[in-house]
């Protein structure tokens, strides 16, 4: 589950590492403790200054006295040996032990110790699993099919000492941006490398099955409101309404200072001002940001880009089957995968899409959703149209969106952009910086072959391309 690179400790080496840390307890101030990474330390090293020895022996005097509640000899016993320096023949007369008993209930001590440590940072781990719960949107997959390699890259991308603070999710409508993140974060908070996690999401609507786009309560609409919903998870602030921007982001900052935190925004290209957090994105901080978003940010160079896949076609036909037998949609739970296959050709791997034609199938003949789609008449373009492509196309200028029109004509293949400067008659100038804006949004693929820049773009898009051609 961690990286490589990644030094974290979580109960598995408690033992080992509580004994090293008590044997230096008399030890003049070094450079650090053996305590350091392991996870419930990090979680309760605050902000205060004091030395690293004297906050590694309060730890493990936290734990001593827990252990006395249960089992005062073996408190007595740890206390005698690690911190009076007590001599071994001196303990066997106090506790009438014999020299064997002592050690085996020394390390018996130990063990008891390292058992309350365990069940702490159990009882936390749980306790961020139902703050998350809380906190994560409920419309996604929890048990995803055919991300598991994303997954392990994003936690990967979470957990590494290297790489940048920021990485971004990013790809079209649908695809599953917040389903990864979720995947990610969940895995990457049982990890115990994270002390504290916070998620904020900028989105305002969500498509259901039936097609209908369903507003979301209390969206951050404005950086503003991202910074304060930030606040308002991570510190105890018992009124922030009256806090100044500068404020808020000063006491941020410090506040991620102390400790790892992982930090969510979803769905950031929804803000009307992006560029209002970038203060934000850009503190430097032992923890990390995750992002999704519709659009790439390639002119911030803090901001690592992870492009969200499509699913594979075993995956997809797994995906039309389970949401099937969930909805109980007999037609797609009966369909043989020589039909499920000509869907997901026309579909593509994009799980909303996908869910939707299900959902369509609810009502509708399977057959002729198939055959619409074939002919591109299918009603989930025209849906996926006004929840994906409709506020990307709004926001274009009006030559990227005649370049974006223009990309109808181009081979599934992909064109270069002599091909579609010839085939449009449209300037170059106005060609480069469309497709540029194009590529930018995630609504133009673009891919390097030969060393020349090939465009491509996805039959979703192209059949929105399609329907707007005709003025559907
Ligand atoms: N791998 C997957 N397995 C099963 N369902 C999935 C998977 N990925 C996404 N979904 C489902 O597809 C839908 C869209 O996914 P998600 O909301 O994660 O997309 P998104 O890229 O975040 O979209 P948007 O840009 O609108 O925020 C959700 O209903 C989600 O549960
Ligand atoms: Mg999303």
């Amino acid at each position: 589950m961690k990286g490589a690179d990644v030094e974290t400790h979580n109960s598995r080496d408690a033992r080992h590492l509580l004994r090293e840390a008590f044997r230096g307890w008399y030890h003049a101030e070094r450079l650090g403790t053996p305590l350091s990474g392991l996870f419930l330390f990090e979680l309760m090293k605050g902000g205060n200054e004091q030395s690293v020895r004297s906050r590694s022996n309060g730890f493990l005097m936290m734990l001593v006295d827990q252990l006395r509640e249960s089992d005062p000899e073996s408190a007595e016993l740890l206390l005698a040996h690690y911190v009076d320096r007590e001599s071994t023949p001196s303990m066997m007369q106090r506790f009438g032990l014999s020299a064997d008993e002592l050690r085996r209930k020394q390390s018996q001590a130990l063990g008891r110790v390292s058992e309350i440590y365990g069940a702490l940072e159990q009882s936390h781990l749980v306790k961020f699993q139902n703050r998350l719960d809380h906190l994560l949107p409920q419309y996604v997959d929890e048990e995803p099919i055919g991300i598991e390699k994303s997954v392990q890259k994003v936690e990967n991308l979470l957990i590494s000492e290297m790489g940048n603070n920021v990485v971004a999710l990013w790809g079209m409508g649908g695809i599953g941006k917040t389903t990864l993140a979720v995947s990610a974060i969940r895995r990457a908070m049982a990890s115990g490398y994270f002390s504290e996690v916070a998620w904020v999401s900028a989105k305002q609507s969500v498509l259901e099955l039936d097609g209908r786009i369903r507003s979301l309560d209390r969206p951050a609409l404005s950086s503003r409101d991202c910074l304060m919903a930030l606040v308002d998870q991570l510190l105890d602030f018992d009124f922030i309404g009256g806090i100044s921007s500068q404020d808020a982001e000063i006491a941020l900052r410090e506040k991620l200072q102390e400790r790892r935190h992982l930090i969510v925004i979803d769905n950031l290209e929804t803000l009307y001002d992006v560029q209002g957090l970038m203060p934000i994105l850009r503190i430097s901080h032992p923890g990390r940001i995750l992002i999704t978003s519709r659009e790439r940010y390639d002119a911030v160079n803090f901001i690592h880009h992870y492009s969200v896949a499509e699913l594979d076609e075993a995956a997809s036909i797994r995906l039309l089957r389970r949401t099937a037998s969930q909805d109980e949609v007999e037609q797609v739970i009966q369909a043989d995968d020589a039909t499920l296959r000509i869907a997901y050709q026309k579909i593509g791997g994009n799980p909303l899409a996908l869910r939707l034609f299900v959902g369509q199938a609810l009502h509708s003949d399977l057959q002729k959703l198939v055959h619409d789609l074939e002919r591109g008449e299918s009603n989930i373009t025209q849906t996926l149209y006004r929840f994906i492509f409709e506020r990307a196309w709004q926001s274009l200028g009006e030559e990227t969106q005649q370049v974006f029109m223009s990309m109808v004509f181009t081979s599934a293949a992909g064109d270069r952009a002599s091909d579609v400067m010839a085939t449009t008659g449209l300037p170059r100038e106005m060609v480069m910086v469309g497709l540029d804006n194009l590529v930018r949004q995630n609504l133009v693929d673009v891919k390097r072959r030969s060393g020349v820049a090939v465009y491509t773009i996805h039959s979703l898009t192209r059949a929105f391309l399609e329907a707007k051609a005709l003025g559907r």
